[in-house]
């Protein structure tokens, strides 16, 4: 995966714990993206390095530009220095837009869009709502929760293209903490979400697109109730953050292959990696994940969050058996097709085949 250098050309605060970060790509390395497409970070904080993936708010016409918006988690390492170190002027190399979670604005038939997110989820779903209104003639519905008015990010923003396109955008806000007036008051659940929705007769609801982008919780609770409403599960799409897990579903959410304690023990795998049509063969120890013995062994191999949520590390499982542990970024379908990440996946049999160049 390409590496860029981009310049922090403006620092934007949005809301009461994040910012925007404008970048300037000087030598215009990035072409072009899809909208709800992220960036990875590649960072040194304090010697240690860290890469973190952020969606892009802006949309491809900004480019040479290109933002992204940063939010500090408690106790978070990287959402803390960018939130309190960064300065205009600072370079910073990132892995290219990348990401499933993305809208094709292009198609001429674009159908109409529901976007609900939470808090930082708002990002990817502000770049799909800006490049629809200007390229499509779709109506779009944004269900956005904050915890507070105070707290919505890219409010003015918002307010414009409210104002700019009446009849085809809606936006409703849901405050979890502060009630305010022209908000709904409480988090997003399927009861309101689906109120607001129906308030819209216009809006296309039997052939939408819904994309979704927040708290598992939130996103588990929109996602069943579409579900209960009769929305064909190949229109809803889900974007995670973060890797939550259950302390009751730590394998309930069933991996597809066996574990490895349901397997004899070996002591070390042979897996062959495919990577931009180079075969590299690695000895994996048992119980280790095959990414983390690649970069060991010195393989650039693309990877970003090594939880399994952002996709980066998704390969093709051309031979052999392994182990799938806790991820959110691919479906049973697709791990049943012999979809993989290295990340989380830890080899089973002697042999192991695996093939980035069909990922
Ligand atoms: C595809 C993708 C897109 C992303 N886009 C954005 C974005 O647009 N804006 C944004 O602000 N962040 C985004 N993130 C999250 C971001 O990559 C970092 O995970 C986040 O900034 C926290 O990093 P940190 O180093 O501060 O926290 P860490 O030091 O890594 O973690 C500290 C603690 O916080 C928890 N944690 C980490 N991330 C989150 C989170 N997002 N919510 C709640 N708890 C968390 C961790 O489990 C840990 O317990 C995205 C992540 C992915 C995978
Ligand atoms: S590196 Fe993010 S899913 Fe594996």
């Amino acid at each position: 995966m390409n590496k860029v250098s981009l310049t922090v050309e403006r620092i934007n605060p949005q809301g009461t714990d994040a910012i925007e970060l404008v970048f300037l790509d000087k030598k215009k390395q990035i072409r072009t993206f899809w909208p709800g497409q992220f960036i990875t970070l590649l960072l040194n904080i304090d010697g240690k390095s860290v890469r973190r993936s952020y969606s892009i708010c802006s949309v491809p016409e900004d480019l040479p530009r290109l933002a992204v918006c940063v939010k500090k988690v408690e106790g978070g390492l990287a959402s803390h220095y960018l939130n309190s170190q960064l300065q205009t002027g600072d370079r910073l190399e990132v892995l290219e837009p990348y990401g499933n979670f993305s809208l094709n604005y292009t198609n001429p038939t674009l159908t109409d869009l529901v976007l609900v997110g939470a808090g930082s989820g708002i990002t990817p779903l502000l770049s799909m709502l800006k490049s629809s209104l200007s390229h499509a003639q779709n109506r779009v519905f944004l269900i956005y929760g904050s915890r507070s008015y105070a707290d919505i990010l890219f409010h003015d923003e918002l307010n414009k293209l409210q104002t700019k396109f009446p009849t085809r955008l809606r936006i409703e806000h849901f405050l979890s903490r502060n009630p305010h007036e022209n908000c709904r008051s409480g988090r997003i659940a399927t009861e309101s979400l689906m109120h607001a929705l129906l308030s819209w007769p216009e809006l296309k609801l039997d052939e939408a697109n819904y994309y979704i982008c927040g708290p598992k919780s939130m996103m588990d609770e929109v996602e069943s109730g579409l579900k209960s409403h009769q929305t064909d599960a190949s229109r809803i799409h889900r974007e995670s953050f973060v890797l939550t897990v259950a302390d009751n579903t730590t394998e309930s959410k069933a991996p597809i292959t066996p574990r490895p304690s349901d397997t004899a023990v070996r002591s070390a795998h042979t897996v062959q990696i495919i990577l931009e049509g180079h075969t590299h063969t690695l000895e994996v120890a048992s119980g280790r994940h095959i990414l983390e013995t690649a970069l060991d062994a010195g393989l650039d191999l693309p990877y970003a969050c090594t939880m399994g949520v952002c996709g980066m590390c998704r390969a093709f499982k051309v031979q052999g058996e392994m182990h799938i542990g806790e991820q959110e970024a691919l479906s049973r379908a697709e791990i049943e097709q012999g979809y993989c990440l290295t990340c989380v996946g830890k080899p089973l049999s002697d042999k192991l085949v695996i093939d980035y160049d069909r990922s």
